[in-house]
């Protein structure tokens, strides 16, 4: 057991939850660099700091992708977790625990933060009118609309706001919407949701925004929205959705925000269990742990109101604080999850080493909300200069004297140039702690180019043996201090600097000693870069990149049509009759009426995707698709050469 110091701070840190639709991109990775340089630091300077997080796993996007992949979505965020543990691990991000909020622990503290708030009589209900999608017999959330804006007449717009006009509106009022997901004209219908009193909490709200660490901005906004007429959150979601059932309802389902961020309780509770900790205590208004949450700025409303609403109505303890980032644009353009631009963080690992992103990072990185830009030849030229030419030069020019000696140090040092080193311990610390990791850098940074400086007046190439390995002694007296207040933010190149200085994993308290006896030859810790050039099919646009085996897996058949015909109720489809050879017949139901009169389609041949999961639609079962190419003339069906018979594989 470890015996904790009077001063020892008890710490528990978060990072947002990534959605499990899909592998992280660069822009994960900036959170999770700040989160973990901040996590190593603390634990490095005697303090005992837990970092957790999970993959938010629930909701409709996430149900939908499992869909199209024709998989379960337990499948799919099974194999996404495992994906976004290894890209983690890639980086050095050194999780407590990782988990997902598709848990038990999670369902039991969703449930019982949701009783208690219901007890407390912060649970209503409304009835509310919602489009409703037919075809896939499901409400749309705004995001699966699309049709012309209300104000300005502009087509193709968003379910929520014009990207024309700028007007923003909502989705029961765009003009002729229609689902993103079947192509259809949904309809208006009514459902009974649930909605959690956020009004009633105003007060509780106004107290953490004071009490709590926020920066400057956020406070602001947060004020804002408390100041706007604060609205009841619906926290409820109709069949079919992906996550839990709302107890003591018929099938209601927690929206996934509100399990999302039980999920950090859930994340640490799992992990208690095991390490005899109770989460209770832990979570509780008497509890001697501090709590934060490091988030990007798109998610603060969530992390600022709900949030501390939640936990209160439940009595839990508040966090102690919100570090929120801005976004992560590349070569200056902004990254879309939603169009899938950016760099996966996979793809950068290849090509890169994730260290020097680590320390590119945090090279830009403060306490601000600002947005914050990786560039390519800044990246190249900000590694080579600063941790090839300062840092690791100390290392490689001191080295050669010293094996001269055979690696033995001296300990005639420069006193002067080492306290110089040591008196910055306290601003390195206070600069972690404020999270300013870019004027950190800079402090580094000039400590590296005054050692530099004393090796190049000092000039040990033109003394004996024993002066320059005085001097080269106390370079690397120096090149040490500098690993140990480099370490939160490239952990791995510090071990092997360790390794190369024969010492051990060092803490803060390690900075005041002395190296003595001997050291190993170097070798280099990193190479210089060359410009970094991204293949062009690990680009993000063009990332959907699948293997001969996924490709082999579509059973792909020539086809012909025998039969084509109108769908009552329908105005895009027509229903398909397949002859596929030995396979049979079948029936699919393809959205080909704009450009195809049904009787100019008999005997076609085309080209039939003959093992989609059949797909339960209003006028029957769609068992299958046809293949065609679209643009704004029209629809264009793919057929085989003359001569391809009915059945045969396409391979
Ligand atoms: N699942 C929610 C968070 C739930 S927390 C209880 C979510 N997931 S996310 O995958 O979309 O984003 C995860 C984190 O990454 C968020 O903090 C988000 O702000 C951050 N980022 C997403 N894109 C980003 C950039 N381009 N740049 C920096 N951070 C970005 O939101
Ligand atoms: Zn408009």
């Amino acid at each position: 057991m470890d015996i904790p110091t009077k001063n020892t701070r008890k710490i528990l840190v978060t990072q947002a939850l990534p959605y499990a639709n899909a592998p992280l991109h660069l822009g994960h990775i900036l959170e999770a660099v700040q989160t973990d340089i901040w996590t190593r630091f603390h634990n490095m300077n005697g303090n005992q700091c837990y970092f957790f997080c999970a993959d938010d796993t629930h909701g409709t996007p996430v149900m939908l992708k499992a869909k199209e992949m024709g998989i379960t979505p337990e499948e799919l965020i099974k194999d996404v977790l495992n994906d976004h543990k290894e890209t983690y691990d890639l980086y050095g991000i050194k999780f407590t625990n990782f988990y997902t909020t598709h848990s038990e622990e999670n369902k039991k503290y969703s449930e019982k933060i949701y009783l208690e708030a219901k007890k407390n009589n912060l649970i209503s209900k409304e009835i509310v009118e919602q489009l409703y999608d037919e075809n896939e017999q499901m409400f749309l959330s705004d995001r699966f609309i699309k049709g012309s804006c209300p104000k300005c007449g502009a087509a193709d717009q968003h379910g929520d706001n014009c990207g024309v006009c700028g007007a923003s509106y909502n989705v029961l009022e765009i003009k002729d919407p229609i689902s993103i997901l079947s192509g259809t004209t949904p309809i208006k219908k009514k459902s009974e949701h649930i909605f959690f009193d956020l009004p009633q909490k105003l007060e509780i709200l106004s107290k953490f925004l004071h009490e709590s660490k926020l920066q400057k901005p956020i406070k602001n906004k947060l004020k804002e929205w408390l100041s706007d007429d604060l609205k009841k959150w619906d926290i409820s979601r109709d069949e079919p959705y992906f996550g839990f059932k709302i107890p003591e309802e018929d099938n209601k389902y927690f929206y996934v925000w509100v399990d999302a961020p039980i999920g950090y309780i859930a994340s640490m509770d799992n992990w208690f269990k095991n390490n005899n900790l109770d989460t209770d205590t832990i979570w509780s208004n008497k509890s001697n742990y501090e709590i934060y949450h490091f988030i990007g700025k798109d998610i603060s409303y969530f992390h600022g109101l709900f949030w501390p609403a939640l936990l209160s109505s439940a009595n839990l303890k508040l966090p102690d604080g919100i570090f929120v980032h801005g976004f992560l644009t590349i070569n200056g353009e902004k990254m879309s999850k939603s169009k899938g631009t950016g760099i996966l963080a996979k793809d950068f690992a290849k090509i890169c080493d994730p260290e020097t992103l680590r320390y590119y990072f945090a090279a830009k990185l403060n306490d601000k909300v600002e947005d914050i830009d990786l560039n390519f030849d800044d990246y190249v030229q900000r590694i080579n200069s600063d941790l090839v030419g300062k840092y690791l030069n100390i290392a490689s020019r001191s080295a050669s004297f010293l094996k001269k000696n055979k690696n033995n140090l001296s300990d005639n040092i420069n006193k002067e140039l080492i306290t110089l080193l040591i008196n910055e311990k306290q601003n390195v610390i206070n600069l972690y702690e404020e999270r300013e990791y870019s004027k950190l850098i800079r402090l580094i940074m000039d400590l590296a180019d005054n050692v530099n400086k004393y090796i190049n007046e000092q000039t040990p190439w033109k003394k004996d043996l024993n002066d320059a390995v005085d001097i080269s002694s106390t370079a690397l007296n120096a090149f040490k201090i500098i690993t140990i207040y480099l370490t939160p933010i490239i952990p791995n190149l510090a071990e092997n600097a360790y390794k190369f200085l024969n010492l051990k994993n060092c803490s803060f308290d390690d900075v005041n000693t002395l190296l003595n006896g001997q050291i190993n030859n170097y070798e280099s810790l990193l190479n210089r870069l060359e410009p970094l050039i991204i293949p062009e099919e690990d680009n993000m646009e063009n990332k959907n990149i699948i293997d001969i085996k996924q490709f082999s897996s579509i059973d792909l058949r020539v086809a012909k049509i025998i039969k084509a015909e109108d769908v009552d109720g329908a105005d895009k489809l027509l229903r398909l009759t397949l002859d596929v050879g030995e396979l049979g017949t079948r029936n699919v139901f393809a959205g080909i009426k704009s450009s195809y009169k049904p009787e100019d389609l008999s005997d076609r041949m085309v080209v039939l995707v003959n093992n989609l999961a059949p797909r339960e639609m209003k006028f029957g079962v769609s068992e299958g698709m046809v293949l065609a190419s679209s643009n704004d003339n029209g629809i264009y069906l793919i057929s085989p050469d003359k001569g391809a018979e009915a059945g045969m594989k396409i391979k």
